[in-house]
């Protein structure tokens, strides 16, 4: 008798099939968002969760989970929207997708990077409004990245595949992490005051923890160099809304480039007002490939847990 799994949002259609020859699913027909409620109501008779980021599985709501429930396995590398500890209380075991969507997030960081710095937004609004008169020597002046320093903040494996593609487009690295990294060819800050005092152009590429919320906030961003570029690629909440959105107001940052924000998908409406906001709605892992990969990996994990090994991707 195979395992029951619950999958909480529709999964390309490779892996579902892939799923349905391994497991006994229970699917979400309709993709709808779960809520706490929910989720434990769906969760009876299951043996193990396949959730994403959009399930907030915070400790009330691990605590209400069936005992049958041995496994979540986290279609995602960031897991902050799982509370780790309460799994662990409830010997729950937690699982991530790592590797396979490096390239695909830092491919979406250089587009930031990009974007923010070129004003793509706002050269999409005239192409879109028909408000292009016409071309000008000083018309819509952005800034180049070739020879900026750009600060990255957190060299993990999405930092290092950031920091390999701005080196192709001749920026300078520099990054501060909990410590420097073997191998890395970039210039290591021991502390974030010192990166950013250096940063250009800023990268988040940080988890989300205790200690990264809020990190980037008014002190913070008062470090950067005037007209530098912050860009974000790691989850909003490493960001407080109204030191950056009052930063770029006052010119301090001279744009900004996000694809992840606090309360996804409910955002602070001012970013909208922002012209030289570059803004993206979590695109980082979403390529077909990199879903496909995302979802092989998850369901590697439960295979292997449900054949009495440890998962290869344990977090809790
Ligand atoms: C992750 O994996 O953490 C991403 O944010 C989802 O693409």
């Amino acid at each position: 008798m195979s395992a029951k799994i619950l999958i909480t949002r529709r999964l390309p259609p490779d892996v579902e099939r892939r799923a349905e020859t391994l497991f006994t699913i229970k699917r979400n027909k309709d993709d709808a968002l779960i809520d706490h409620a929910r989720l434990v109501e769906l969760a009876k008779g299951q043996d193990g969760i396949l959730a994403t980021v959009t399930d907030r599985i915070d400790a009330a709501t691990i605590e209400r989970l069936p005992a049958t429930i041995k496994i979540i396995a986290n279609f995602a590398v960031g897991t902050d929207h799982v509370d780790l500890e309460a799994a662990a209380r409830r010997n729950i075991v937690v699982t991530n997708t790592p590797d396979v969507l490096t390239d695909a997030t830092a491919d979406i960081a250089l587009l930031l990077l990009l974007g923010a710095a070129r004003g793509a937004a706002q050269g999409m609004t005239v192409i879109r409004e028909d408000t292009w008169t016409n071309w000008a020597p000083t018309g819509m002046l952005g800034v180049s990245l070739t020879g900026k320093r750009l600060g990255i903040l957190g060299m993990g494996r999405i930092g290092q595949a950031v920091a390999k593609r701005a080196k192709a487009v001749g920026m300078k690295i520099h990054y501060h992490n909990r410590r420097p990294v073997e191998g890395v060819d970039a210039t290591f800050h021991a502390t974030l005051d010192e990166l950013l005092e250096k940063s250009e152009f800023l990268s988040i590429n940080c988890a989300s923890t205790t200690e990264t919320r809020g990190l980037i906030n008014a002190r913070t961003l008062a470090l950067l160099p005037k007209g530098a570029i912050v860009v974000n690629t790691a989850r909003g909440d490493i960001i407080i809304d109204d030191a950056l959105i009052e930063a770029v107001k006052s010119g301090h940052l001279a744009a900004i480039g996000l694809d992840v924000f606090n309360n996804e998908p409910n955002i602070d409406p001012r970013y909208r007002d922002l012209p030289n906001a570059f803004l993206l709605p979590h695109l980082g892992s979403a390529t077909l490939e990199t879903r496909n990969a995302m979802g092989f990996r998850a369901l590697a994990n439960l295979e292997a847990f449900f054949a009495g090994k440890s998962p290869h991707d344990r977090v809790a």
